[in-house]
């Protein structure tokens, strides 16, 4: 009988071996095919009800199995190594986002309003296809891979969804890709610490008392209390943070008054900061909250401010940055410096909690950035993405097994 099984085992490595089980074609067609799919049909956040069906679908018919978890959209896939061993996992976002698609492509958004302007189109494909091949090799994994389709990352908050239902819980390492159109197909971007920024919201109400433009003396005016705070919450980055620690903090949203002889009661301000380090970021908020007040104070209103805290920054480890490097060079993929973003990834709750890896995958360079309505990925680098994160994620679960037993 153990003479049978190893008899399986080699005719299955010689397999695939020789390609015979996935042709690199065969799987770049069937990748493209469904990638294309996801791109015509966008979901925003948390609404991702038919991305999700098509994937569940696509999975159970290759016999991938899927979580049973209380999830309203994305899931969680599990592939489950023959061998013992420890338990990773692997994320991509399904989310499109509230944009009108500009591309004169084949494949363009089918959903007016609604695009995959930030590539998690290719993300599901990419996934998806690890899952393929991951599950070809269930015989020789040392362990467990866990495939986290998670929803709704353009709204920061789509990670804590997962992370609430505890499937992470046995999860000792985790890594997630993003496409990057800073770098040609076959081209990987790897770094060590953040590649993206602490993102906090901030929205600002100030009271004063409304009077006649002609008689201001009679009021509190709140748009000048508005205008110096514009202009003084700006020193918190250029006289209070370290000038080569990287931050911006922006004003993005200012109303107040619908005429032009009222002093309105009321005024509202709203934005952004971005920061990389924990004490920058507790910086920022301490000294946002003393501006906002003391100015408040000397312009005699009152005001409110209401602090929404989003995902920390990501935080790359370097020893898991090392070895994907190293796996890179073994499958002859290029290595890129992914540059760094103020931008936000909700990947990082994720690390707060469990080690890992935010990768970039290059899908060629594009003059349109991530968000633009002529925003596209080239699907060519479909096939090396997704080979790549099943064989990175087979030596993964080496590494941790062997360092685990000691070797
Ligand atoms: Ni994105």
């Amino acid at each position: 009988k153990a003479l049978r099984a190893n008899d399986a085992q080699r005719t299955f490595r010689f397999k695939r071996k020789r390609g015979i089980f996935m042709e690199k074609e065969i799987l770049q067609q069937q990748l493209e095919k469904q990638f294309r799919w996801f791109h015509s049909h966008p979901e925003l956040s948390y609404e991702e009800y038919e991305t999700t069906n098509r994937i569940r679908t696509l999975l159970k018919e290759k016999e991938i199995e899927v979580l049973d978890l209380p999830l309203e959209t994305g899931l969680v896939a599990i592939i489950r190594g023959k061998k013992s061993g420890p338990v990773i996992a692997i994320r991509c976002d399904i989310d499109a986002l509230p944009v009108e698609e500009e591309t004169s492509l084949e494949w363009k958004s089918k959903i007016s309003g609604k695009m995959h302007a930030c590539g998690h189109d290719f993300h599901i494909a990419t996934l998806y296809g690890a899952a393929l091949l991951l599950k070809e090799r269930e015989e020789e994994l040392h362990g467990v891979v866990k495939l986290i389709f998670q929803p709704a990352e353009e709204s920061s908050l789509g990670a804590l969804k997962i992370i609430e239902t505890g499937v992470l819980d046995d999860v000792t390492a985790i890594f997630g890709i993003h496409s990057s159109s800073d770098f040609p197909v076959g081209t990987l971007g790897i770094k060590e610490g953040s590649v993206t920024a602490a993102v906090d919201r901030f929205k600002i109400t100030i009271e004063g008392f409304g009077t006649h433009a002609a008689h201001p003396e009679q009021g509190r005016d709140p748009i000048i209390a508005t205008g110096a705070m514009i202009q003084s919450l700006q020193s918190i980055v250029s006289r209070n943070l370290d000038p080569f620690s990287p931050s911006v903090l922006s004003i993005t949203h200012v109303s107040a008054g619908n005429t032009w002889n009222v002093i309105p009661e009321q005024s509202f301000l709203e934005g952004t900061v971005r920061t990389l380090t924990k004490e920058d970021r507790k910086l920022m908020e301490e000294r946002f909250r003393q501006i906002v007040e003391h100015t408040a104070k000397a312009y005699d209103v009152v005001a409110k401010v209401d602090w929404v805290e989003g995902p920390p920054a990501t935080d790359n480890d370097k020893e898991w940055a090392e070895f994907a490097k190293k796996v890179a060079i073994e499958e002859k993929m290029e290595i890129g410096i992914p540059k760094l973003s103020l931008g936000g990834e909700d990947f990082a709750f994720y690390q707060e909690k469990i080690k890992g890896l935010f990768l970039k995958v290059g899908t060629g360079k594009t003059p349109y950035p991530n968000h633009h309505p002529k925003f596209q990925v080239d699907p060519d680098a479909l096939y090396g993405a997704a080979h790549y994160l099943s064989v990175f994620s087979e030596k993964v679960l080496l590494q941790l097994k062997e360092r685990e037993e000691g070797v």
